[in-house]
């Protein structure tokens, strides 16, 4: 007998799929009608936007989300890395019940910025010098601007598949949104031609910015050797190698950065170290952050009004000392190897294309066996795949990225891990003629 085209299944099992979501999800798809009025497809954060709408949600507690259809879900997306302390949690939510008691809007330095300036210090031990602002893009381009200013030199290095920010994104190659800083592309895990690019360019060149681990480019972990023969050219050429660490802190007490000993002269911070509230701090050697100290004349500026909001100040602090210390951090990261290491023994028993890669409790499902080294490994997969796939883990209660991305919080229980592990199993089982 004849057999249907594979597109022809993958096309039916999507559109049922689509169907049944549209069909159980009534509100949200109301609730996206109106926002489409108002907000460019009715969205205002790009990452937020799924097939066919997304879901809104109308409340979390712990590792649970409520949509308002009245579903829950299991969530492993886990913002994007920021809610490794989940929804509710009560250290978190008392410090900032403490700070909001002690007022807002104080237009001063507070108790709290300097204690958390020294945890992250003692944490990360590249950083001599802190300072905060609100985002991981801000503190990406005050880093960047910083190595700028520090060389007198125009050009920054950024490597294809990398994501800095909503205007520093590379995840396909520099973005026409970018600002227009003059940039020099490397090839990610690739040290030859980097070495090659950073030689042709190193009296322009201020500063290279990599992720130790590419976060939206799709969890592919940075070797250590390339890390370290970034380090090595940056100290020939004196160029600034900035770590964005935005993602990858949390993996070991002292981030990515600990893991491979490269020690680089300037790191960016956010998500979750501002406690579940908007943050982001760059740090690194004195010698590149004393030019923010405003007691020289010369010093440069790093405005921001809310740059020590209190509440993020607070909610941080507790954060590092009160949940995610140094013992939980190496636990924590060695459950999402073990979770890592389920799912892709779950692929490779069914025989299905998929695999997943990350590092501790940051990862991404690919539908593809052939390893992923570098971005260019990643194949081109037929986005109808990932709707399903999404749909389907949606349908049996747990939330992830359409996109395949998992960060996993600390409020996950054994039996959620497992039961996402049993889930993930039935999706690809009962779909296997059409992930194969
Ligand atoms: C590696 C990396 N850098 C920077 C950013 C930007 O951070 P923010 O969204 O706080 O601006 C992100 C956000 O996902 C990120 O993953």
């Amino acid at each position: 007998m004849l057999q249907p085209p594979r597109n022809l299944n993958l096309r039916t099992a999507c559109d049922d799929a689509l169907a049944r979501f549209v069909a159980d999800n009534p509100l949200s798809g109301v609730e996206f009608e109106r926002a489409c009025a108002l907000l460019p497809g009715g969205n205002t954060r790009t990452v937020l936007h799924y097939d066919p709408y997304p879901l809104t949600m109308r409340n979390g507690t712990g590792a649970r989300l409520t949509d308002i259809d009245g579903h829950e879900y299991v969530d492993f997306l886990g913002e994007y890395s920021a809610g490794l302390y989940g929804h509710s949690d009560p250290v978190i939510r008392s410090a900032i019940d403490a700070a909001l008691a002690d007022g807002l809007v104080r237009c001063a330095p507070g108790r709290h910025e300097a204690m958390l300036a020294a945890i992250m210090c003692e944490r990360f031990s590249s950083c001599e010098k802190i300072r905060f602002c609100n985002s991981g893009t801000e503190a990406n381009l005050m880093a960047l601007s910083a190595a700028r200013v520090a060389t007198g030199r125009s050009h920054i290095m950024a490597f294809d598949g990398a994501y800095h920010g909503g205007v520093l994104y590379f995840v396909h190659g520099a973005d026409p949104i970018n600002v227009p800083y003059p940039v020099v592309m490397g090839a990610y895990n690739d040290i030859d031609v980097t070495l090659q690019r950073i030689e042709a360019h190193a009296d322009r060149l201020a500063a290279i910015i990599v992720e130790p681990m590419l976060g939206a480019g799709g969890a592919i972990p940075g070797d250590a050797s390339f890390l370290t023969a970034l380090r090595e050219a940056c100290s020939d050429h004196g160029i600034v190698l900035i770590f964005d660490e935005v993602m990858t802190s949390r993996i070991s007490p002292g981030g990515l950065q600990g893991v491979v000993s490269v020690r680089p002269d300037l790191t960016t911070f956010g998500k979750y170290i501002g406690g579940g509230l908007s943050y982001g701090a760059f740090g690194g050697r004195d010698s590149i952050m004393c030019q923010f100290d405003p007691r020289h004349a010369e010093a440069s500026p790093h405005a921001g009004t809310f740059n020590n909001n209190p509440l993020t100040m607070a909610a941080g602090l507790a954060g590092l000392t009160g949940c995610y210390t140094e013992e939980v951090a190496d636990r924590h990261t060695a459950l999402g190897d073990r979770f890592r290491a389920q799912l892709n023994a779950v692929a490779s028993k069914l025989g299905v294309p998929v695999q997943v890669t990350g590092s501790g409790t940051i990862m991404c499902i690919h539908f593809q066996t052939e390893p992923i080294g570098r971005p260019a490994d990643v194949g081109a997969v037929d986005p109808m795949l990932r709707v399903l796939f999404h749909l389907e883990m949606l349908r049996r209660g747990f939330y992830l990225a359409q996109r395949g991305y998992m960060s996993l919080s600390l409020p996950l229980t054994d039996r959620d891990l497992t039961d996402f592990v049993i889930a993930f199993e039935e999706v690809l089982a009962s779909n296997a003629s059409i992930f194969e």
